[in-house]
């Protein structure tokens, strides 16, 4: 080790396990396409990388994993592979629920999923009820989610109990505001991280990505794995977090 590096590690503020996570889950259609296959065939790979990384990130300390698995602008898809998205999470949420429960393992899920077909919506609710009294770690998916959207929705329930006369404007900070978000409760995001080369954030988390470390790799999300959260986690460990400071 280097003596930066271990300048670095020595530092009151790294902290050496990330206590948040979140991903932008991309690459599947280009895995599907370099093999010749079907998008889904890409995302049906996508959703194995799901159950691999979020049990290795239980296994490598993460406390929560926040997944962006559709945005709100993924209904903009064919709609044929929107159907076959869902169909993947109909799957994933039968087949997962008694894993999230053997495994204490909280659900929760942000963005608007209540637009979601009716079916689906009881699933999320009912997986949720049934993990929401698990004290391991937390599972986050997004899905119909953006970060504006949600970032509006704050806005106005804060505006909306202002001029209840709840709270005065003046009341309104940082925390507060956190607070209205629908991520309340959960640890500050300390690692973001994009597969697939790309390096946007693409309407995800861009109030809890503030003092977020980025990470973009190549892997397409379909190749991530364990090895590759355990590489993302040790680039996090090396990085310097100063937080607007020296
Ligand atoms: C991006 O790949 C991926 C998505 C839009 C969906 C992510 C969904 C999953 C991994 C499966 C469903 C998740 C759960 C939790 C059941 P892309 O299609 O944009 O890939 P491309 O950019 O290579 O075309």
């Amino acid at each position: 080790m280097d003596v930066i590096e271990s300048l670095h590690s020595r530092s009151d503020d790294t902290t050496p396990v990330p206590r948040h996570v979140a991903i932008i889950m991309d690459g599947n259609g280009r895995w599907a396409k370099a093999r010749r296959l079907p998008r889904i065939a890409g995302h049906k790979q996508g959703v194995e990388a799901v159950r691999r990384v979020s049990k290795a990130a239980r296994e490598q300390g993460v406390e929560v994993l926040t997944l962006y698995a559709f945005s709100s602008e993924n209904w903009r898809r064919p709609e044929e592979e929107v159907r076959d998205l869902m169909g993947l999470l109909r799957h994933f949420l039968k087949n997962e629920l008694k894993d999230l429960v053997a495994e204490n393992v909280r659900l929760r899920v942000i963005g608007d999923y209540r637009a979601l077909s009716g079916d689906l919506v009881a699933m999320i609710d009912d997986a949720i009820a049934k993990t929401s009294v698990n004290t391991g770690a937390t599972l986050v998916i997004a899905l119909n989610y953006g970060a504006q959207a949600e970032i509006v929705a704050a806005a106005r329930r804060l505006a909306s109990a202002a001029q209840a006369g709840e709270i005065t404007a003046d009341a309104i900070d940082e925390a507060m505001f956190s607070d209205a978000l629908t991520t309340h409760g959960l640890p500050p995001l300390d690692l973001l991280i994009r597969t697939s080369g790309e390096q946007r954030l693409s309407n995800f988390l861009l109030w809890q990505a503030a003092y977020a470390e980025l990470l973009f790799v190549d892997t397409l999300w379909p190749d991530f794995d364990a090895a590759a959260l355990a590489d993302a986690l040790a680039q996090f460990g090396r990085r310097q977090r100063r937080f607007g400071g020296l």
